[in-house]
C-alpha cells in the first residue's frame, strides 16, 4: 500500500465487528462522517480510521469512499463475519480474500445470473473479469502469514452437545485461517440450495454483504482492499440462528487475523 504515513481505513458493517477491533486500539478520538462514527487511533502501532458502515453494498461503498477522501487513506480493509459456503469449513474458521465477487451483479435469465464486472452494463458479451483480485505479491505475503496464525478455541458453551449447531465443529479441531474467494451481495443467505449454488458457480469459500463493494471503490481510487471474515454461520437453513448465536464470539477472530496481517499492508 502506498504512502506509509497515511492511515488505513477499516470498515465494519456492524457494532460487534467494530468493537472487537476497538478493544485493541490506542490514542482514540471520534469524528462524525455523515452520521457514521469514525474512530481514529492506532492499532498495534499503525494509524487506522475505523467506521461502522451499516450493512450492505451501498452502505459500505459510501463509507469506504468517504473515509478514503476525508482521511487520505492508503488502503481499505473490511473486517467482520461471513457465512461459510465451502462444506469443508466450520464456524470460527477465517478467510482472507484473494478474490472478491459481487454475486448479485449481472444479467438475470430465467434460471441463472451471468456475472459481470460491477460498473459495466450487464449486457452482451460475458465479461470474465468480474472478480476483484489482490495483487499477487500481497496475496503471497498474506498466504504465508495466514499459515502461521492460531486462533483460540470458541467458548465451549456455544459448542456444547445440546447446542443446535454442535455437530458443525468437531471437538478439538483447530480453527483454520486461509486465503479464499469471498462473495458479496445484498442478501443474507439462509438456504442450503443457494449455498450449494454459490459454492459451485463461483468456487467461493464465504459470503457476506460488503467486501466486493469496497473492492469496487478501491479499484476506482487505486487503493488496495483486504477483506478478513470469520465464519459466523454456514449460509444454510440454520444460518439465521447460527449468526445470532456466534456473531459476538467469532467477530474477535477477524480482529486477531487483521492485527497479524496489518504490518503486511
Ligand atoms: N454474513 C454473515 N453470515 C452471512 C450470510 N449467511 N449471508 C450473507 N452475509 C452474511
Amino acid at each position: 500500500m502506498s504512502d506509509q504515513n497515511a492511515p488505513l481505513a477499516v470498515i465494519c458493517a456492524m457494532a460487534e465487528e467494530k468493537s472487537a477491533l476497538k478493544e485493541h486500539m490506542s490514542f482514540m478520538e471520534t469524528h462524525d462522517l455523515l452520521g457514521r462514527t469514525v474512530t481514529i487511533g492506532r492499532l498495534d502501532g499503525h494509524d487506522v480510521v475505523v467506521a461502522e458502515s451499516g450493512v450492505g453494498k451501498v452502505a459500505s461503498a459510501v463509507t469506504a469512499a468517504l473515509l478514503a477522501r476525508e482521511f487520505g487513506c492508503r488502503g481499505l480493509v473490511v473486517s467482520g463475519v461471513a457465512g461459510g459456503l465451502d462444506p469443508n469449513l466450520h464456524i470460527g474458521d477465517t478467510i482472507i480474500a484473494h478474490s472478491l465477487v459481487q454475486h448479485d451483479y449481472g444479467h438475470l435469465h430465467d434460471t441463472a445470473l451471468t456475472p459481470f464486472r460491477p460498473g459495466i452494463p450487464p449486457l452482451g458479451e460475458h465479461r470474465r473479469d468480474y472478480s476483484f483480485d489482490l495483487p499477487p505479491d500481497l496475496a503471497g505475503r498474506l498466504t504465508r502469514v495466514a499459515e502461521e496464525i492460531a486462533l483460540p478455541d470458541l467458548p465451549r458453551d456455544l459448542l456444547s452437545p445440546d447446542a443446535p449447531t454442535a455437530h458443525r465443529r468437531p471437538d478439538g479441531l483447530a480453527r483454520r485461517v486461509l486465503m479464499g474467494r469471498i462473495l458479496s451481495g445484498d442478501q443474507f443467505i439462509n438456504s442450503e440450495t443457494v449455498r450449494r449454488r454459490l459454492h459451485r458457480d463461483f468456487a467461493a469459500q464465504a459470503v457476506e454483504m460488503e467486501g466486493a463493494a469496497v473492492a469496487q471503490v478501491g479499484a476506482l481510487l487505486g487503493l488496495p482492499v483486504v477483506v478478513v471474515r470469520c465464519l459466523s454461520d454456514l449460509a444454510g437453513s440454520e444460518s439465521h440462528l447460527d449468526f445470532q448465536r456466534f456473531v459476538a464470539a467469532v467477530a474477535p477472530g477477524a480482529a486477531i487475523v487483521l492485527r497479524r496481517i496489518i504490518r503486511e499492508l
